[in-house]
Formats: structure tokens, sequence, C-alpha cells
């Protein structure tokens, strides 16, 4: 039997009881006026958030599921639209394609950054796809869809290569609505504009997850979408909100998608934690890039490409026999996770996609020897020195066997 988790996975426990007297202080803030939906607190917490991220609009909603099914409603999706990602997510991207009544393509991911490779996007696009000399939209031949849109994923932190999905957008003049929802403050440098620009500030919209395990998490569920369009961020405030803009006046049919004021209260206090949280999971990632260059050869560590700041909201190796691995560090008291074992186009839920074992390799493959190593701030130094050993021993035992 494994030994208790000594280092866990990610350490929710910690941060929460640093802040209770500043959280609690919300708490009761929200009972003084019993505003408990929507109102100032929320109003606020969408101003420091848009801020954080360079936009001009936050619309606070219920969860990163809602936000991206809000975006892709406001972005004018209509029932049967394409809708291109990547496989290598959580499945809450492609829900959220469903549910806006769109229907879900993939393209593979690079095989060093884990996010969308633009070039397997090209060629989709290329040779899959042709204009229409009718309407002049872009048509998937084989469906006769619409193509609408592209969401790149900022998968563990790390923002998906933006010049050119953009460019390629622009081209065939699609949407690109960004899955932030593991990457609040990361940053990427566009060479088109030679700026670094923030996640969630590159694409029409953006989807955020405040979920309790996110680099900024709520104390429950909570999303956020950004823009930059107004027209956009009224159409989502619209959509979260029953599809009123005045009270008891519903111009569209939308949801009860809002966001509570205490969680709103609650992510203005952690907000203003983020910064230095990041940078803790910058440090301690740069730390593990250190220890582990040596198991090289056994341990792919995470690439972080030239054009991207990764804020780690997870660190993931690849090992080959990632049973054997994960059952030695569990062995030692070591949490880990797998993010994420099976690849969106083989769930069962997409049989009728029609893809197909093979058909994005480079997910599949990584896949199979993800491994997400503890990575939360709070990782203290002799926590991750024991990691390092653990993963040191099991490569040494490796090492031996195969003498
Ligand atoms: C990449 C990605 N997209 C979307 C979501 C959905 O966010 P939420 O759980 O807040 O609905 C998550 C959260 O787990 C995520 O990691």
């Amino acid at each position: 039997m494994a030994n208790p988790t000594k280092i866990p996975f990610l350490d929710l426990v910690t941060p929460h009881q640093e802040l209770q007297e500043e959280l609690l202080a919300v708490v009761k803030k929200a009972f003084s006026n019993a505003g408990f939906i929507g109102g100032p607190m929320v109003e606020e917490f969408e101003r420091e958030f848009a801020a954080f991220c360079g936009t001009k609009y936050c619309v606070g909603v219920n969860s990163g599921t809602d936000a991206l099914r809000f975006a892709f409603m406001a972005a004018g999706v209509q029932p049967g639209d394409i809708i291109v990602t990547v496989p290598h997510t959580f499945i809450a991207t492609t829900e959220a394609i469903s549910q806006a009544g769109a229907n879900i393509a993939f393209v593979d991911i690079h095989e060093q950054t884990y996010t969308m490779d633009p070039e397997k996007l090209r060629e989709y696009l290329e040779t899959r796809c042709e204009i229409s000399a009718k309407s002049g939209e872009l048509i998937e031949r084989d469906s006769k869809r619409r193509v609408a849109g592209i969401v790149p994923v900022h998968l563990y932190g790390q923002t998906a290569d933006m010049d050119p999905i953009l460019e390629l957008a622009a081209r065939y003049n699609l949407f690109v609505i960004e899955d932030a929802c593991q990457a609040h403050g990361a940053k990427y440098f566009s060479q088109r504009d030679n700026a670094w620009k923030l996640a969630g500030s590159m694409g029409i919209a953006a989807a955020f997850s405040f979920y309790p395990g996110k680099n900024l998490g709520a104390c429950g569920e909570a999303g956020a979408a950004t823009t930059n369009d107004p027209a956009m961020a009224a159409r989502m405030k619209m959509i979260r909100d029953h599809g009123q803009a005045k009270m008891y006046y519903h111009d569209i049919e939308g949801y009860n998608g809002r966001l509570d004021s205490i969680q709103a209260g609650w992510l203005s206090v952690k907000l203003r934690h983020l910064t230095k949280w990041n940078e803790s999971r910058r440090a301690h990632a740069h730390r593990y890039h250190e220890l582990l260059t040596e198991s090289k050869g056994a341990i792919a560590i995470p690439v972080e490409a030239s054009w991207t700041k990764g804020v780690y909201h997870l660190y993931v190796v690849r090992v080959q026999d990632r049973e054997a691995f994960q059952a030695a560090l569990a062995e030692a008291g070591i949490g880990t996770g797998i993010h994420y074992p099976i690849p969106l186009h083989l769930q069962k839920t997409y049989q009728n996609l029609g893809y197909k074992p093979g058909d994005f390799p480079v997910t599949e493959c990584v896949a199979r020897e993800i491994v997400s190593l503890p990575m939360f701030p709070q990782l203290s130094r002799p926590q991750q020195d024991e990691v390092v050993a653990a993963v040191k021993d099991f490569v040494g035992s490796k090492i031996a066997a195969a003498h």
C-alpha cells in the first residue's frame, strides 16, 4: 500500500488559511447588504480582472465552461457551425462548443508546447475546407458546414502560438476565442506587434475558470470572459442573465450564469496575490527544470517556448513507464495527476465525430506519457527536493534494471 501523501499534488488548504481573515470579511460584507448575486463586489472584481488581463471588459459568470459557451453564442455561432480546437484539453472546451449548438473539429497539438500546432491548423483550413463561391464563407468540404471559429487552449499555463493562429483566422474570417482557463497572467510575445500580450487579451474574447485549483481560484464555482469588444461584452452580460439587459425585458433566451458576489469578493482578495503566486510557480518550475536536467534521457521536462512566459498551472513531465512512475512517487508519499489521459477524439461521447486512433498522433503519444508533478505557490524547497529525489530514484532504478 502507498504511503499517506506527504506532499500533495496541490495544496489548497495553506493559501486559504493564510488569507482566512480577509476572506471571511468578504462574507460579512455580503451579509450586511444581502446582495448575493451581481452587485458592486462583482462589478469591482470585473474591473480589476479586466485590468489584470489588459482588456477593456470582463464579464463574471459562474464557470469557465459558461464563459466559453457564452462567448461562442455572443460571437454569433449558428447551429451546425464548426469550431476548431485541440483534442488535448479538458472536455469543458468541447462541451461548450456543443452546448452552443456548434460542431467540433480537432487539429493536433505541437509536440513540445502541447498547445495547438498552427501548421496543423493551416493544413486543416487549407486542405479540408474551401471558400464558398456563393457566400464567401469557409466551408468544411466533407460536412458542408461553415467554419466559424478557432479555440486555442493555453494549456498548463503556457500560451498557444497566437500570431500564426490569428493570422489564419484573419485570412479566413474566423473568430478566435481563447480558452485561458489555465492561464491567468500568462504572457505571449507577439512578433507581429513586437509586444508581450496577456492571455485573454488576444482573441475577440477569452474564457477563464476560477475553479478552486486554478492559479486564481474561487471558493466554489466561478468564471469570467474577457473582451475588448463592447458589443461582445454586452451580449455576454445578457446571455448570463436570462437574456435581459433590463430587468424582465428578455430580448433573447439566456441562461442563469451569473457570478455570486461572495465569490467575486473572494476573487478580488486573491487577485492581489496572483502575480506573486505566479512568480512562485515560475520559480518552482525553473528549479524543477534545473534539478531534473540530468534525468532528461528518462524524463521529458516542459519546454517553455521563447514566445511564452508561462504561469505553470501544472508542471507536466513525460515518462515512458507512467504507471510505475506514479506508483513509485505514491510510495514515497508524493501526489501526482494526469491531465489528461484520454484524448478527446477517443472519448466515448465523441464516437459520433468519426475520429479513430492515429488521427492525432502527437496528442495520443503525449496522453500516454504525461504526469503532473506537485505544483502550487506554497511548495517548499524541502518538499520540492523530496519530489526530485523520488523522481531520480525511479530513474536510477530503471537504469539499473536495464543493465
Ligand atoms: C482548459 C479548460 N477549459 C475549460 C475549463 C472549464 O472551467 P470550469 O471548470 O470553471 O467550468 C477548464 C477547467 O477545468 C479547463 O482546464
